[in-house]
């Protein structure tokens, strides 16, 4: 979506994952305020966005604008955006592309026109959309896109640059189709078609819930209508799952969302978050925060400002990492590999083992860069692992010049491995 923004995935933090709508001016300014005190900005994360639940019972009366809560927001909208932006950050809103959100607020459709112009006086930087209570207009490409449109349409207009976060699910126009979409050739089409042109991000799945186990009872899905059924709610590795085949329709200003990050939320074990943050880093999905930002543990900080990681969702090139290939394992879960281009002529290389137990893995560059073709398949390079620390305490640490594999890794469960792989000169 060319309104100049999103050149690299968002990076932020939401309300949702962590206060649900439990939203106030207190919420946002006390995190802004973190960001600040863990020097968050530097890392890259800019974005306070607040989630669902942040609107007054009704709009204005006699202008139809939109209007905040005003007992959880007593200073206005605008005011928290001020003290937003003077801190050096930038201010984020959340509406519905329906008639309610999904909470039972009033949603935008409709008000489309009203509702960004207010967001732009406000001082709005970024507009999350989501999908509830469409009225039906959802379930062929043209009403979704038509909805969604709409507001792309009217942020445009309102001069201001707003970046366009769509919350879809991954589940409008010919996902509804039911099985349609487990074709992978079509989920493909489907987020082309619908997202590319009108918006910065769009989700890829139901909503996130902290926990890694793709078999948890609580999500037992193969397809997002299971997921659904289960509640919405779709396990962490269960996202990367439905990432894969869309991988490639992601690039510069228009990104697949994998939902917000429940890194430090406390559900996952320290590896499983590792790969949670690594996952969406080298699949190009926006890394906003939605832990409590004011209270993290050293581990949790430590995580969310691995700045190797980091660089590789931010890296210029925006190209999303791919999945290889992905085995299952007997006990349950599988191993994958994944690898992406970098800026530079570099790589990053992600192997990961979703099943119960220890792994030993031999990484073919064959397989590696199977896109890049023979020449770098028999290549010299020198490896980093980007979770480990070199000699001055710097993430990514030179573990060898390999040529043609990685031989014989080591993988214990639920780990994940990310390398940077940079070819090595040869005089
Ligand atoms: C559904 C979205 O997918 C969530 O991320 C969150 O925004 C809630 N709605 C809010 O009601």
């Amino acid at each position: 979506h060319d309104n100049g923004l999103a050149l690299t995935p968002q990076m932020g933090w939401d309300t949702w994952n962590y206060y649900g709508c439990d939203v106030s001016e207190q919420t946002l300014l006390m995190a802004a305020q973190a960001f600040i005190t863990y020097d968050l900005p530097k890392y890259g994360y800019e974005y306070i966005i607040t989630d669902d639940c942040w609107q007054a019972p009704q709009r204005n009366a006699t202008t139809g604008a939109p209007v905040a809560d005003p007992t959880k927001f007593p200073s206005g909208m605008k005011a928290v955006a001020d003290q937003i932006h003077s801190l050096g950050l930038k201010f984020g809103v959340y509406s519905s592309a329906g008639k309610y959100t999904c909470g039972g607020h009033f949603g935008s459709l409709g008000y489309e026109q009203i509702d960004a112009q207010t967001y732009a006086e406000w001082g709005a930087d970024y507009l999350k959309y989501d999908n509830c209570y469409n009225e039906g207009l959802a379930g062929t490409p043209r009403l979704s896109y038509d909805r969604y449109a709409n507001m792309s349409f009217a942020l445009n207009a309102t001069g201001r640059p707003i970046l366009y976060s769509m919350c879809n699910w991954g589940e409008d126009g010919p996902w509804n189709f039911a099985p349609v979409y487990l074709i992978p050739a079509r989920l493909v089409r489907a987020v082309t078609y619908l997202t590319q042109t009108i918006a910065n991000s769009w989700r890829i799945s139901g909503d996130i819930y902290d926990n890694y186990n793709r078999y948890d009872e609580r999500c037992p899905c193969t397809s997002m209508i299971d997921c659904k059924l289960a509640g919405f709610h779709c396990a962490m590795t269960r996202i990367i799952d439905f990432a894969a085949p869309v991988g490639q329709k992601a690039g510069v200003n228009h990104w697949n969302d994998l939902d917000m990050l429940e890194v430090g939320n406390g559900g996952m074990t320290y590896d499983e978050y590792v790969t949670h943050f690594s996952m969406w880093a080298v699949l190009k999905s926006p890394l906003v925060l939605g832990n409590d930002v004011t209270n993290m543990t050293n581990e949790t900080l430590e995580i969310i400002t691995n700045d190797a990681i980091i660089a590789v969702n931010q890296d210029a090139n925006g190209s999303p990492a791919e999945r290889m290939w992905k085995v299952p394992v007997a006990s349950g879960g599988d191993l994958s590999l994944w690898s992406g281009s970098l800026v530079n002529n570099t790589f990053v290389i992600s192997l990961l083992n979703t099943s119960p137990e220890t792994q030993t893995v031999t990484v073919n560059f064959t397989d590696v860069f199977i896109d890049q073709g023979p020449s770098y398949q028999t290549g010299t390079y020198a490896i980093y692992d980007l979770w480990q620390r070199d000699s001055s305490g710097a993430w990514g640490k030179n573990i060898g010049t390999y040529t043609g594999a990685i031989p014989n890794v080591e993988i214990g469960l639920h780990q994940v491995r990310i390398w940077k792989a940079v070819p090595a000169t040869t005089t």
